[in-house]
């Protein structure tokens, strides 16, 4: 299986912070954010991994990973993504890199305490379709809501006022070849930007989505609060709890 990192987008809700640099490259603790992703892959045993990115920062990504020598990797592949066309349309540039492979996604500004390998290994058996990882969350409205029907994953919401339940899906996606064809029939949603929110409702009305629950803490880094409320969870691990 293939890894792809998603590190594009003008992280406009941190403003000023990601005036002059990428969202993805600010400090998470002790390292820059996009680490924490790769890392995630690295664990989980992937090592074919490509990285999105975009605006007036990409050389930057070259600069501080290479090929990704620190993480025990030989290679790693990039992609620019133009404009701000969202995250499905930056994950539509992944096409030629899977080459028919199944694919594990992360947005550059996930970070999980613990391994997602057991997922990973779950999703290399499962003979099509995606998996989502989801978690209970105090603010569910901030992401795509996972709505249930008689405990199964009926939709998903993306960013509803009223959410329908507690449970979020997290930046971590895993997919099969299909899901090229699925974002070429997506439109743009209000915010003008394809979902993936989107890609993962096709899957389960096709009835090939699976679900993990994500154990230990999970958070993004897409807000000030985020952006330091992980910070503070990576350091107090470091520091040993
Ligand atoms: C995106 C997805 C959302 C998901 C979240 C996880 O939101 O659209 O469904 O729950 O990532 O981090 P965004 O970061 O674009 O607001």
């Amino acid at each position: 299986m293939k890894g792809v990192i998603l590190a594009g987008g003008l992280g406009s809700r941190l403003r000023p912070l990601t005036n002059v640099t990428n969202k993805h490259l600010l400090p998470i603790y002790d390292r820059p954010m996009i680490f924490y992703p790769l890392q995630t892959l690295v664990e989980a045993g992937i090592r074919d991994i490509l990285i999105v990115t975009g605006g007036s920062n990409a050389g930057d990504f070259l600069r501080l990973i290479g090929n990704g020598a620190a993480f025990g990797l030989k290679h790693v592949n990039y992609t620019y993504q133009k404009g701000e066309g969202g995250i499905a349309e930056a994950l539509g540039l992944a096409e030629h890199f899977a080459d028919g492979e199944k694919l594990v996604v992360i947005l550059g500004d996930n970070i999980v305490q613990r391994s997602v390998a057991s997922f990973v290994e779950a999703f290399k058996r499962q003979p099509l379709g995606a998996k989502i990882l989801i978690k209970k969350v105090p603010d569910p409205e901030r992401f795509g809501v996972v709505v249930f029907d008689k405990g199964r994953v009926l939709k998903i919401e993306e960013k509803p006022k009223k959410p329908k339940s507690g449970f979020i899906v997290t930046g971590i996606y895993m997919y099969d070849a299909q899901v090229f064809e699925i974002i070429k029939t997506l439109k743009p949603s209000n915010r003008g930007e394809m979902e993936i929110t989107d890609v993962n409702n096709a899957y389960i009305r096709r009835k090939q989505m699976t679900c993990g629950f994500l154990q230990g803490w999970w958070s993004d880094c897409g807000t000030f609060d985020s952006l330091l409320g992980a910070s503070q969870l990576v350091a107090k691990d470091s520091r040993g709890g």
